[in-house]
This record gives structure tokens, sequence and C-alpha cells, in this order.
């Protein structure tokens, strides 16, 4: 499969964001990531399922949702229903979290669950073939423009082979610090989906960033 390309809105301007959500509707893009945050899983607030309802109306791509915020499972219903079309719990916020999965599924959406760079892979090897996807975090989730930690490729070797030895389709995606220099690499690891905040709104040109992000090949550079 070829990779997907997830612009996070968190370095948008927002002063101009209605002009920020038409750019990625016309770029190569395949989906909005949308960064939720509470002030208490992560320390920092941003925005909720009210702001997620008025983006649905101009947004023309799948709207992945990442819950960064205590007791998700008091809102999933309420994000599907605001537009949520992938909804990502944290492991670390979930202690119910196969129910969690099951009831992001009861509601339609694909059900994702996130790591933060400390959890180990493996803990989430008894719900692997239940969910669709996994957000590895590449930073310590709260802030856009942080650095990436490099740990994280091996992360995504691993769940790799765990999802090979499951024989699900479940995609990895990898959230933080992701730009030019480092997306490759990921992709030789195995991910599927890039979320990029800063390096694709902080460009000059983010149209065609997005554009050259999307021809990245997964394959090691040709010897000439
Ligand atoms: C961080 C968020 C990320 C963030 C990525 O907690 O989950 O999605 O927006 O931003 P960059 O790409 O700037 O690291
Ligand atoms: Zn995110």
């Amino acid at each position: 499969m070829k990779h997907l390309i997830a612009p996070s809105l968190l370095a948008a301007d927002w002063s101009k964001l209605p002009e920020e959500i038409e750019l990625v509707n016309q770029s190569e893009a395949d989906w909005f990531h949308l960064d939720v945050m509470d002030g208490r899983f992560v320390p920092n607030i941003t925005f909720g399922m009210f702001v997620i309802e008025h983006l649905k109306k101009i947004a023309s791509k799948p709207l992945d949702v990442h819950l960064m915020i205590v007791e998700p499972e008091k809102y999933i219903e309420t994000f599907r229903n605001a537009g949520a079309d992938v909804i990502t719990v944290h492991y670390e916020a979930c202690p119910h979290l196969h129910r969690t999965i099951q009831q992001i599924k009861a509601t339609g959406a694909k059900a994702g669950v996130a790591l933060n760079p400390h959890t180990p892979v493996s803990m989430l090897e008894d719900v692997i073939e239940d969910i669709d996807l996994v957000l590895l975090m590449s930073v310590n989730p709260g802030f856009g423009g942080q650095k990436f930690i490099y740990r994280t490729i091996p992360r995504v070797k691993q769940l790799k082979d765990m999802i090979a030895v499951h024989n699900t389709a479940t995609l990895i995606e990898i959230d933080g610090g992701l730009g030019m220099q480092n997306i490759q690499s990921c992709l030789q690891a195995g991910a599927d989906v890039i979320v990029a905040g800063s390096s694709i709104f902080g460009a000059a040109d983010p149209m065609s960033t997005i554009k050259r992000m999307k021809r990245i090949g997964s394959e090691f550079p040709k010897l000439t």
C-alpha cells in the first residue's frame, strides 16, 4: 500500500483556517490529523468536538482524531457524531482498553490505539487483532515542533512483525517530529501513515511539501 500523509492542523495558521483546510483539500494529502488535548493527559489544551463539527463541514478528506485526553470513553460517540472517521485513544489513558476499542467500532469509526514513546509495543499483543490502526508517538505528546525520537524506528519494525504474526491489516501511524529527513526511514521500517505538522505548515510551500512526502519511496535509494 502507498503510504498516507496526514497533515496535523495543530501547526496550521488558525487565523486563516478555512484557507489552510482548503490547501489540504486540494493537496495530495490523505487525511486531516486532529490533535485533541485536555490539559490533563497532556500538558496542553487544544480543541474539542465543537471545533471538529465545524471542520467537518469544510474538510473533504477523512478526519483522523487523536484523543490525548483522560477518560476518552466518555466522549467517543460525541466525537463520532462530530465527524471523526478514525478515533485513536491512548493506551495509557484506557484501563479498559478492549472495551473502549469495541465502543469505537460500534460507532462505525476506525479504531486506533496510540502508544507513548516509553510504552512497550508488546502491550498491544492481545488487542492487535481488534484494531484498525496503531499510532506510535515519536515525540512525547502535547506539542508540535518537537524533535523526532529515533528509538521509534525499531519500534515500528517490532510492531510490523507483530502485525504479520497476527495476520491483520492494522495500519502503523507515526506522529511527531516527522519531515523529509526521516520519513523514508519510517516507511522502510513499515509505517503506513505519516503525520506531519510543522514540516508541512511551516514550509514555504506546503502543497509541494505534501507532494514530495507522497513521492518518498519505501525502497532503499538506488546507488548510481
Ligand atoms: C503531538 C501531536 C502531533 C503534532 C505533530 O502531541 O500528536 O500530531 O501535531 O506535530 P509535528 O509534526 O510538528 O511534530
Ligand atoms: Zn497527533
